[in-house]
C-alpha cells in the first residue's frame, strides 16, 4: 500500500506492548512509603546517618542487612531494634574500600535474604588536614572509604538486581542511594579528602543514574548539611561550636539523623518512582548561601 495515502500508515507507530510499561499502585496512604518484603543494605550502619536510615527502613518494613566496619557492638544494637520490628536483619562485617570485603558481604546478604532491593551507600569518614600537611594515607582513607566504597558496593548492587529480575515488591528493578553532603557543592577548607570525595560521589551517581535507567535501577543522592553525629562532634558540641554552626543554617536547628533517614525511605519507595539522578538535600538550608542575607 502507498504509505502517503494512509496517514495511520504513515507514522512509524511504536508496537503497543512498548507503550504499556509497569506503572506504580495508587497513591494510597499506608502504601506511599511502603518497603515490605523488600531487602535493603545499608553500608556504615552501626551510628549517625546509617543507623537511623537502617532503622526507618526496617519501620517501613524491610529486612535490612546493617554493614559495619570495625564498630560490631553497634551494628548488633541495631540488629536488635530491627528484630523488636519484626524484620529480619542482621549485621556484616566489611569495609567498603575493600573489594573482597563488598563482594563477600552482599554474597552473605544474598544467601541469607535471598535478593536486595534496596542499597544505600552510606558509609563515609572525614580525615581532616590543611592541605599542606594532608598524607596520602589521610588521602587515600577518605577516597576509598567515601567515593571507591560506593563504586564497590553500586557495582555489586546492580549485579545483584540484574540476577534476581523483577519481582512484585517494587516496580523498579532496583534503588541505589548514595550518601553524599552539601560538600558535593560547597568548597571546604580543610577538608579536601573529604569535599573531592563528595564532589566524586555526585558525579559517579548521576552516571550511574544515567547509565541505568533504562533498566528500570532508580540512582539517588542525598547531600545533608551539619547532622548530629559523631562525624562532627566538635561542631556542635559547645555553645559556641553550635552559635558559629547556626551562622551556617537558615533554618535555625542542627539536622537530626531521622531527617536524613526519611528522605532515604522516600527515595527507596514507589512513591518516589520517576525520581532518578536527582540529589535530594536535607540541609536546612546549608547550600543557599546564607552569607548573603543583607550583603552582596
Ligand atoms: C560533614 C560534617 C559537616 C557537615 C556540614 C558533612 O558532610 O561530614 O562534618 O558538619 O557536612 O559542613
Amino acid at each position: 500500500m502507498d504509505h502517503a495515502a494512509d496517514p495511520s500508515a504513515a507514522v512509524d507507530a511504536p508496537p503497543a506492548s512498548t507503550l504499556i510499561t509497569p506503572q506504580p499502585r495508587p497513591l494510597t496512604p499506608e502504601w506511599l512509603t511502603t518497603l515490605a518484603g523488600q531487602v535493603a543494605l545499608v553500608s556504615g550502619a552501626s551510628s549517625g546517618i546509617g543507623r537511623a536510615v537502617a532503622l526507618a527502613l526496617g519501620r517501613s518494613g524491610a529486612d535490612v542487612v546493617v554493614n559495619f566496619a570495625s564498630d560490631s557492638q553497634g551494628a548488633g544494637h541495631v540488629v536488635t531494634e530491627l528484630h523488636a520490628l519484626g524484620r529480619r536483619a542482621i549485621a556484616v562485617q566489611a569495609d567498603v574500600s575493600r573489594e573482597a570485603d563488598v563482594e563477600a558481604m552482599f554474597a552473605r546478604a544474598v544467601s541469607e535474604f535471598g535478593t536486595l532491593h534496596i542499597v544505600v551507600c552510606n558509609a563515609g569518614l572525614q580525615r581532616d588536614a590543611p592541605l599542606e600537611q594532608m598524607t596520602l594515607e589521610q588521602w587515600n582513607t577518605v577516597i576509598g572509604v567515601n567515593l571507591t566504597g560506593q563504586f564497590l558496593c553500586a557495582r555489586a548492587a546492580v549485579r545483584e538486581f540484574k540476577r534476581r529480575g523483577f519481582d512484585d515488591r517494587s516496580v523498579a528493578l532496583g534503588k541505589i542511594i548514595c550518601m553524599s553532603s552539601v560538600h558535593q557543592r560547597i568548597p571546604w577548607a580543610g577538608h579536601a579528602n573529604y569535599a573531592a570525595s563528595k564532589g566524586g560521589v555526585m558525579l559517579l551517581m548521576q552516571t550511574m543514574a544515567q547509565e541505568l535507567a533504562a533498566q528500570r535501577i532508580r540512582v539517588n543522592g542525598i547531600a545533608p548539611g551539619a547532622i548530629r553525629t559523631p562525624i562532627n562532634t566538635a561542631a556542635w558540641h559547645t555553645r559556641q561550636a553550635r552559635d558559629e554552626l547556626m551562622a551556617l543554617v537558615p533554618y535555625g536547628r542542627i539536622g537530626e539523623p531521622d531527617d536524613v533517614a526519611r528522605a532515604a525511605v522516600w527515595l527507596a519507595s514507589d512513591a518516589a518512582d520517576y525520581v532518578t539522578g536527582a540529589t535530594l538535600f536535607v540541609d536546612g538550608g546549608m547550600t543557599l548561601y546564607p552569607g548573603f542575607v543583607g550583603r552582596g
